[in-house]
């Protein structure tokens, strides 16, 4: 690009390279702001500055449009499978049946975990929440898999780690369950798919194999499917600047699901089905939680609303609350959550409050529903959206090192005390 940005300060001008992306998305480079101005550019929470270059996945806010690798989600949501789906996001093509079939055995092969691993379970209380199971566990495979704690961003040792890390995902969700439940372990079944073979470790028993119907089986590869990428949120962004010091894969999506754990982030599926719980309970008005989210002196927020980057819509959320309205029909149940939060979600459409901050539902409003109606336990919640998102934290972990991208070190202003001389003890 010729085109450049010119600051002007202190009655001088310097120019900036200027970077357009693919999809006409502007970027000043500024990486000599400060070599060359003595400035630094201050942007908290990073609304407006851009960490990396990216071709896993593309989001325009604006028009609600979320593509995977160039497929609009609507169409990769309606076709495709979670696996054909985490495929596309590592390697950037959609697999060919020949690739697609050794890549579901790679999945397959690698469902099961280490008996020393499973033991580390009974050391965890039952009480233990499941996603501080899942980051510790995730670390403690890598101590299993020394050969691959040193591995570069293609080749062999990479799909490894991958198909590892994607499949033993999974099976480490399901024991963290069964585990809290004081169940005893379901060992992975290599005959089933993906998504069946999950449920089955979550629910099946010693006397009765879980045979998930096809509908919930289906529902399952959508939720995972919905939440497998989403470009620089917070937890992919955690797993980029753990990687970025060349820590290990498996740490740095270990760190992902610690940042993913928050209830502004993924955590959020979890925090609207208690706060529709909470509505249900009360017997109060709506009007009554719908002010309390106005009040700028009340810390509430209506959970499952609003978006960093959808100012309009969240095309996910549009798709779920679809199809949670299928699910639950063909599955013959009701489920008066529901009923809250599509009057919720009335109620802010003609509210300025939310209109005027672009406050719409997110992937989260009706995540928790729709995992509900296919028997997840609430406490599994953001653990599934962790194994929906290990494809997207793979996927840009590896861009990272393939760009060789320097270490993440954010400048600050330091606002503190200036120099001041030590006193002694005894003279304070
Ligand atoms: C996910 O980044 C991603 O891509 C994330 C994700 C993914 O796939 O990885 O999409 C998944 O994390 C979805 C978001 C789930 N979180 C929630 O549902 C929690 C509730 N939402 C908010 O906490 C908030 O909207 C965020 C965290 C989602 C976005 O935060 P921002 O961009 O920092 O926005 P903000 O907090 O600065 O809010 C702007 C204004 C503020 O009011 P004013 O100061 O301008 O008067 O909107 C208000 C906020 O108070 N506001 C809300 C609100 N969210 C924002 N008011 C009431 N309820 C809310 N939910």
């Amino acid at each position: 690009m010729t085109e450049k940005a010119t600051l002007t300060i202190e009655g001088r001008s310097y120019d900036f390279d200027v970077f357009i992306g693919s999809e006409n998305e502007k970027s000043i480079d500024i990486k000599d702001l400060r070599s060359k101005t003595g400035y630094i550019t201050m942007d908290p929470g990073y609304g407006s500055t851009g960490s990396c270059r990216s071709s896993i996945t593309y989001i325009d806010g604006a028009k609600g449009i979320l593509r995977y690798r160039g497929y609009p989600i609507e169409e990769i949501a309606s076709k495709a499978t979670f696996v054909e789906t985490a495929y596309l996001i590592l390697y950037g093509e959609l697999p060919k049946p020949d690739e697609f079939k050794e890549f579901s055995t790679c999945l397959r092969e690698h469902a099961p975990i280490h008996t020393n691993l499973e033991h580390h379970f009974s050391g965890f209380p039952k009480s233990a929440p499941p996603m501080a199971i899942l980051s510790a566990m995730l670390n403690l495979i890598s101590c299993f898999h020394p050969e691959l704690l040193d591995i570069h961003s293609e080749g062999p040792e990479f799909d490894k780690t991958a198909a590892l890390l994607l499949s033993k995902v999974q099976t480490i969700a399901a024991l963290a369950y069964r585990n809290a439940v004081g169940k005893p372990f379901n060992h992975p079944n290599p005959h089933l798919s993906y998504c069946a073979n999950f449920l089955h470790m979550m629910f099946s028993d010693p006397y009765q194999e879980y045979v998930a119907p096809p509908v919930v089986e289906k529902a399952l590869n959508l939720f995972l499917v919905l939440h497998a990428d989403h470009e620089q949120n917070c937890s992919t962004s955690t797993v980029r600047v753990v990687g970025s010091s060349r820590a290990n894969l498996f740490s740095s999506v270990a760190a992902g699901v610690c940042a993913l754990w928050g209830p502004l982030h993924g955590g959020a599926n979890t925090a609207v089905i208690n706060m529709l719980e909470d509505i249900k309970k009360s017997g109060r008005p709506l009007s009554y939680y719908i002010d309390k989210a106005k009040d700028k002196k009340d810390p509430y927020k209506l959970m499952g609303f609003g978006h960093r980057i959808y100012k309009n819509f969240d095309p996910r959320s549009i798709i779920l609350k679809k199809q949670v309205h299928d699910v639950l029909q063909e599955l013959n149940l009701k489920d008066s959550l529901l009923q809250i939060a599509l009057e919720l979600e009335e109620a802010t459409l003609s509210d300025d409050y939310f209109i005027s901050r672009n406050l719409y539902p997110n992937v989260d409003f009706y995540s928790g529903i729709f995992l509900r109606a296919i028997g997840i336990p609430l406490n599994m919640y953001t653990v599934m959206f962790a194994i929906g998102r290990m494809p997207g934290w793979i996927s840009n972990w590896q861009e990272l090192l393939e760009h060789k991208q320097r270490i993440s070190r954010p400048r600050q202003i330091y606002t503190g005390s200036i120099e001041r001389q030590y006193i002694p003890l005894e003279e304070r």
